[in-house]
């Protein structure tokens, strides 16, 4: 099977047959230990569910295959998963990100990771100098990208950070959570390590909470992750990862569809007069779009931002006029999901207070823009 194209083994789930009754859908392993043969040994290679277990590590060969990594971890959420890599780096450990990503992540960087020896120097990373200015070589462990990032779809230059990082002897790990593997292997483009959020895309129906980190190398780094994995028990759960090799199934099908119908939704507010910005990597008009072209390949993802003119109040008014957009925090499901973001980010982040983020899903474009075209004229 491996030497099928990465969207066929995902869209076989592996292509593994189970063995006794010949099902195409892999049965769920719920035992949590493994037997013994009588020489002592593991024939089948697990010994205990909190370090690895069976249907975890198919998922995670499902997923190794779409990054084309040298091995793939899955935790329990995409925070698990940043911070375990994070708390595997060695010490003293400085970190290089971006100011506008994810919150969740930023805000533990700037709060907790000090406290586990991790200082953060919050950079623009689509600007090379300021990433070079960040880095002191021999301290700074690691370069964390979001591309594109929340919630202006800013992005960065993976090559061009990975070059620099790897001069100062840093690593580069990527949250290609919104890029997806339909869009953006980080790894073709020399990241040491990708990150997703995989209760989004890689998942795709908003019912599992997931994590993934796919290593470019079995090294050093990826042995101190797992191990971090394994002591704290941070493994993803067998039902979590049934689902979500169910998602993933479908993940190319759904993101090229995605990513159309955003690009459709972005081309038509860009025209809407109660609208000041659209901000989507597909349009000629966002600053990261050269960039998005020469590291996105099929699309440009299925996450847009909008800014509404009447600044904060219109923006809620304008969420709270939709019927056919759900008014919810996350992305990446079937469903589309609008959310007024500084109301979640507080009052340290640098989102607009208009900017209202939009993840489409698989609907008719035709509903979706019909929808927030009337929520935007009642605000
Ligand atoms: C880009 C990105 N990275 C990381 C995360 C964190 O993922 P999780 O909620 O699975 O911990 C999120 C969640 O919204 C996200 O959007």
């Amino acid at each position: 099977m491996k030497s099928v194209s990465p969207e066929t083994f995902a869209a076989q789930g592996g292509g593994l047959i189970e063995p006794q009754w010949g099902d195409i859908v892999p049965p769920i392993h719920l035992s949590t230990t493994f037997e013994r043969a009588p020489d002592n040994a593991y024939p089948k290679g697990i010994v205990y569910a909190r370090p690895d277990t069976p249907t975890v590590r198919m998922a995670e060969a499902v997923l190794n295959t779409l990054e084309g990594g040298a091995a793939t971890l899955l935790l329990g959420s995409g925070m698990a998963a940043a911070t375990a890599l994070f708390l595997a780096l060695e010490r003293p450990a400085h970190i290089v990100a971006p100011k506008v990503m994810y919150w969740g992540l930023r805000r533990w960087l700037i709060e907790t990771a000090p406290q586990y020896g991790l200082e953060t120097t919050l950079v623009d990373t689509g600007d090379l100098t300021a990433v070079k200015a960040a880095v002191t070589p021999g301290r700074t462990r690691l370069i964390w990208l979001e591309t594109p990032s929340n919630p202006t779809w800013a992005l960065s230059d993976i090559a061009a950070v990975a070059k620099l990082a790897h001069a100062a002897g840093a690593a580069v790990g990527v949250d290609s959570t919104v890029a997806t593997p339909v869009l953006t292997r980080p790894i073709e483009h020399n990241a040491d390590v990708v990150m997703h959020a995989a209760t989004k895309y890689l998942n795709g129906h908003s019912d599992v909470v997931a994590g993934s980190l796919t290593f470019k190398a079995k090294d050093a780094l990826f042995d101190r992750a797992s191990a971090v994995r394994r002591d704290i028990g941070a493994i993803l759960g067998p039902f979590e990862a049934f689902l979500l090799m169910r998602g993933m199934r479908t993940l190319h099908v759904r993101v090229r569809h995605q990513a159309a119908a955003a690009q459709a939704v972005a081309e038509r507010f860009a025209k809407n007069d109660r609208v000041a910005a659209v901000l989507y990597p597909g349009l000629p008009s966002h600053p990261g779009h050269d960039i998005a072209r020469r590291q996105m390949t099929g699309g440009f993802g299925g996450m847009l931002s909008i800014r509404v003119k009447g600044g904060e109040t219109a923006a809620i008014r304008t969420a709270a006029n939709v019927k056919v957009w759900k008014r919810a925090t996350s992305l990446g499901g079937v469903e589309s999901l609008i959310e007024h973001r500084a109301s979640i980010e507080g009052p340290t982040s640098p989102c607009p207070p208009d900017l209202l983020r939009l993840s489409v899903g698989v609907e008719s474009v035709a509903d979706l823009i019909a929808d927030l075209e009337r929520a935007l004229v009642a605000n």
